[in-house]
């Protein structure tokens, strides 16, 4: 199959690096358009293929791995695309310049945004699943399979079978997906920071 990333920063790069060694082919894009995946392609492999952001989002499973303070401007630059036909998989946290505080999700007393719930208001009618947020690019990018077990990914979304969809791509890499429902729970659990699940790196045995 095939999966477009937008974002080719650490986060990017890592999840390309997997899927292009379970032989997905993988449309890689940043602000560049297409220059620095260009560079790419010759170290990740021939799966990888340089794009432009619109050629990414018009996959039927995009990435979004881009800072939080950029995605605005990064789902823009997708154009014309019709979300509704897309699963989008966001893998951001909610952390302003530098990553040194948390962005303001809006919080008032009557309503409690979790992050990919506002992430969401950016691809009207895309399917959304959270995951990929809570561990370190380094260990996303490594095998999947140990001896001691299969890394966890965390994933939660409010379409279940999106929530599938991305599950069955997870388990295809090697990883062990945990789904968690949906986002104002799993989701909850799984931000960053401050969900209880966010900083949790675990394996699941044989
Ligand atoms: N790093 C981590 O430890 C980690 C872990 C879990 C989750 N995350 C999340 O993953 C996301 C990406 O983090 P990162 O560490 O990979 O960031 P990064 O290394 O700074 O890379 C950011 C990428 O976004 C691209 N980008 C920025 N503006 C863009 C635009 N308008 N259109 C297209 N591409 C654009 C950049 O491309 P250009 O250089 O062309 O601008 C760059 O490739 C963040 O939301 C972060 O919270 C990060």
């Amino acid at each position: 199959m095939r999966v477009g990333i937008i974002g080719t920063g650490a986060l990017g790069q890592a999840l390309a690096v997997r899927f292009v060694a379970a032989g997905e082919t993988v449309l890689l894009s940043d602000s560049r358009n297409p220059r620095s995946p260009r560079d790419l392609a010759d170290t990740i492999g021939p799966g990888l293929v340089p794009a432009t952001v619109a050629e990414a989002a018009g996959e039927e499973i995009v990435v979004l791995a881009v800072p939080w303070r950029q995605l605005s401007e990064a789902v823009a630059a997708a154009g014309t695309c019709d979300w509704q036909e897309r699963i989008v998989i966001d893998t951001t946290n909610p952390l302003g310049p530098l990553d040194l505080h948390v962005a303001d999700l809006h919080v008032t007393e009557s309503q409690d945004h979790q992050s990919s719930e506002v992430v969401a208001g950016l691809v009207p009618g895309a399917r959304l699943v959270k995951a990929f947020n809570t561990l370190a690019p380094a260990i996303l990018a490594a095998e999947p399979r140990t001896p001691a077990g299969r890394r966890v990914i965390f994933l939660s979304g409010n379409h279940p079978g999106a929530n599938d969809r991305v599950a069955r791509l997870v388990e295809h890499v090697g990883w062990a997906a945990v789904d968690l429902g949906r986002l104002a729970a799993g989701g909850r659990l799984q931000q960053f920071p401050g969900g209880q699940l966010a900083t949790l790196s675990l394996l699941l045995q044989p």
